[in-house]
């Protein structure tokens, strides 16, 4: 059996599907700059930051802007986004998310959030799910993105806990390779055939225990 004193979540995709949000927002983006991208290269955006994502948009329509516009269709983008995170509600959460977190405090684990977003505190108040976490880091906290550990490394510093003794749930292949950079486990969510570096690759939280986690 491992020792495990804190499980850091990222947001998007792991807690809660904002990524069809996200895709929205930028291609409303796009589409104003008179282009379009598909959902497939919408993947390649998970876990990257606001304005990293704007760059590897810019580039597939082939679209060049100075500083101060890339700002404002950032500004823009996120505007439109959060017209639409304004609209959700706690039953968005994703599957067996809320009785794993019950389970890990009832069994001392400890619960921090790990996420790129500057958004995750408004999006967890609109699920509902403030409450559950010890600790909250997110893109205001952070200088490096995903494959970067920071973001994991000041989750584990924040709950007192060694980055050994911490699981990393993640969506994005980049938030695995920050987890394992950061010497933690790492609980791939979604496709085994995508997430292949993390140590264990679960599709829901459904049918997932502390159990199990203790098992890694
Ligand atoms: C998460 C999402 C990314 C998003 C990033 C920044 O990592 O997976 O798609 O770009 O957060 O989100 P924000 O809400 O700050 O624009
Ligand atoms: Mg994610």
């Amino acid at each position: 059996m491992t020792t495990v004193k804190a499980c850091l979540f990222d947001l998007d995709g792991v807690i809660v599907d904002t990524a069809v949000y996200h895709f929205q927002a930028w291609r409303r983006l796009a589409n104003e700059l008179c282009f379009d991208f598909t959902e497939h290269q919408n993947e390649q955006l998970k876990g990257i930051s606001r304005m990293e994502s704007l760059e590897l948009i810019l580039n597939w329509g082939g679209v060049s802007l100075t500083e101060e516009e890339k700002i404002a269709w950032a500004t823009k983008k996120n505007q439109w986004y959060l017209d639409l995170v304004m609209q959700m509600t706690p039953n968005e959460v994703l599957p067996g998310v809320p009785d794993f977190l019950k389970s890990l405090r009832e069994n001392g684990i400890k619960i921090a959030l790990g996420s790129a977003s500057k958004n995750s505190k408004l999006i967890l108040e609109k699920i509902q799910m403030l409450d559950y976490f010890d600790a909250i880091i997110d893109g205001n906290n952070i200088t490096k993105g995903k494959p970067d550990p920071q973001v994991f490394l000041m989750g584990a510093e924040a709950t007192g806990v060694q980055p050994t003794e911490c699981v990393v749930f993640e969506d994005a292949v980049a938030g695995v390779q920050a987890a394992k950079a950061g010497g933690m486990k790492a609980v791939g969510v979604g496709s085994a055939d995508i997430l292949t570096e993390a140590d264990i690759v679960i599709s829901t939280f459904e049918g997932f225990s502390v159990e199990k986690l203790l098992q890694m």
